[in-house]
């Protein structure tokens, strides 16, 4: 029998390429705990990062098919080489059937609004060839000076596990030691697996340098969403359900750092 659900008590369907999408999903799940989160992880096609935009779109719209099955009222592309490539093909193909956040929109708004002046962005060969951010920023606030750079390494690196220590550290010095970098104010993690990686990030810039994720941004900018369309769930019934394409082994034991406590996984073939 098909279940009718309220739109309110709806799910909240949130992907990514992998686990890196998992730390906008904590942070959602810590600023609206009555929401029901279905998450799906594409980690057979990991990463994302270095496809073709029509190949990242091909995979966007059939997760965003399969989320909007399982009775989604929103859908969070909690990726930024996703968010770039695919948000508008995304808002054109369902036409309103859905609410489609992107994690590029809340980020940028952040950085405008504290009118830095020099802005580091790293993010995947993707979203910088797509030129998003850059072009965003410099739309808004015309007198700032974006230095962009792809950094391919990284999200496989923590991926991996590879976090916290020297290999991490030498990939980090290697990319953020450039002379590009040498006088920002902020730097823009604009890929959703580095706030695993932002304390490092931190230190390597002795704290002289803002930098800002796509978490708690993205979780508010949810929150205001769904609260100015009357969505807002009033309290939820069963657990939040965790879909990866692929079982990866490494999966597990990452994951539960993305997402702050363990999880079930469950292997769906969408394709
Ligand atoms: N987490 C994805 C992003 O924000 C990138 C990881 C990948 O390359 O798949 O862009």
């Amino acid at each position: 029998m098909i279940q009718h659900l309220d739109a309110q008590n709806k799910s909240i369907g949130i992907f990514d390429s992998g686990i890196g999408g998992l730390t906008v999903a904590n942070a959602i799940q810590n600023v609206l705990p009555n929401e029901h989160l279905i998450y799906f992880g594409d980690t057979a096609h990991l990463p994302y990062g270095d496809k073709s935009a029509d190949a990242i779109r091909f995979y966007a719209l059939k997760i965003s098919k399969f989320l909007l099955e399982q009775q989604c009222k929103m859908i969070v592309i909690a990726c930024n080489s996703a968010s770039s490539a695919a948000y508008n093909t995304l808002l054109e193909f369902f036409d309103g059937n859905v609410l489609f956040v992107n994690v590029v929109d809340p980020l940028v708004s952040a950085v405008v609004d504290r009118g830095y002046s020099e802005i580091g962005v790293i993010a995947t060969k993707a979203t910088i060839r797509s030129n998003i951010y850059r072009d965003k920023i410099k739309h808004k606030l015309q007198s700032s000076k974006v230095h962009s750079l792809a950094t391919p390494l990284l999200a496989p690196m923590i991926e991996e596990g590879f976090f916290r220590g020297e290999i991490s550290q030498s990939v980090i010095e290697t990319y953020l030691g450039q002379d590009q970098f040498k006088s920002i104010d902020a730097l823009l993690l604009a890929c959703t697996h580095y706030p695993l990686i932002k304390k490092e990030i931190q230190e390597f810039f002795n704290h002289k340098v803002q930098v800002l994720d796509s978490t708690d941004v993205v979780a508010n900018f949810v929150k205001n969403m769904l609260e100015k369309e009357g969505l807002l769930s009033n309290g939820k019934e069963k657990e939040n359900e965790f879909y990866v394409s692929d079982y990866t082994s490494s999966f597990e034991d990452t994951a539960k750092m993305f997402y702050g406590k363990s999880i079930e996984l469950n292997t769906i073939n969408i394709w």
